[in-house]
């Protein structure tokens, strides 16, 4: 059987996940987050003190984190590492960071490779993350770039982080986090974000997340012809 595939990729803070969890659930298609298993897998060697730069130590500890992805009744999306749930430790600005260090190797992208790729082989998909499109599902069925300028993808974060709870943050410090994970996770030698030749470019910069929503809805109906 064909499942179908909807590719979301694009920077930090881009709204991806809010807009892929939307046509997730108006396509009833499984929502995969892949940025949360990067994070898991971060996770995984923080718990064990390795630091994101020691290569060695990541090559000869990855294989001991058994990474499961489960699905709630609501649809959403639970990180299981060794038997345990870790989805409330890993959306932290420290963990994108730590994810996004560590998601440069290739040996952390190897091992992910299969998992997300069988995932989307067993039902169909909204998938977000940097390299979808070009390295993950280069036949996926919808390609989409969602992006937006530093300061607009600062702003949000801010106000997440804000609904969150988190008082310390600062403008600043958001944007300064935003630009060095663009500068890591595009100029990385493997899979490095960028937009594949065949998606669609969104920009949000001047959007409402409703006038959003509307544009990927739209975008995604007329690829698939529904
Ligand atoms: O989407 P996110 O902020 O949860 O992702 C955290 C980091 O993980 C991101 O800065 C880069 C990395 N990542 C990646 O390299 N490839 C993906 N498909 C998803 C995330």
């Amino acid at each position: 059987m064909k499942y179908i595939s909807v590719a979301i990729d694009g920077p930090a803070g881009a709204g991806k996940s809010t807009m892929a969890k939307l046509v997730a659930s108006r396509l009833g298609y499984s929502y995969v987050d892949t940025g949360a298993i990067y994070r898991t897998i971060g996770l995984f060697l923080q718990i064990c003190g390795i630091s994101p730069k020691d290569v060695d130590g990541i090559t000869r500890l990855i294989d001991d984190a058994a990474i499961q992805i489960e699905y709630d009744s609501a649809g959403a999306q639970h990180m299981i590492l060794n038997g345990q749930d870790v989805t409330e430790d890993l959306r932290t600005e420290e963990m994108g960071s730590y994810a996004s260090q560590i998601s440069a190797l290739k040996v952390v992208r190897d091992v992910l490779l299969d998992l997300q790729r069988d995932l989307a082989a067993t039902r169909n998909v909204v998938m977000d993350g940097r390299d979808i499109g070009t390295v993950v599902l280069p036949k996926a069925d919808v390609k989409i770039f969602l992006t937006a300028s530093p300061e607009v993808r600062a702003q949000r974060r801010l106000l997440e982080l804000r609904e969150k709870g988190n008082k310390k943050a600062t403008l600043e410090h958001v944007l300064e986090d935003i630009r060095q994970r663009d500068l890591r996770d595009t100029t990385r030698a493997v899979a490095p974000l960028k937009q594949a030749p065949d998606a669609v470019v969104l920009d949000t910069s001047s959007l409402s997340p409703e006038e959003s929503a509307a544009a990927i809805l739209a975008i995604v109906e007329k690829r698939l012809a529904i």
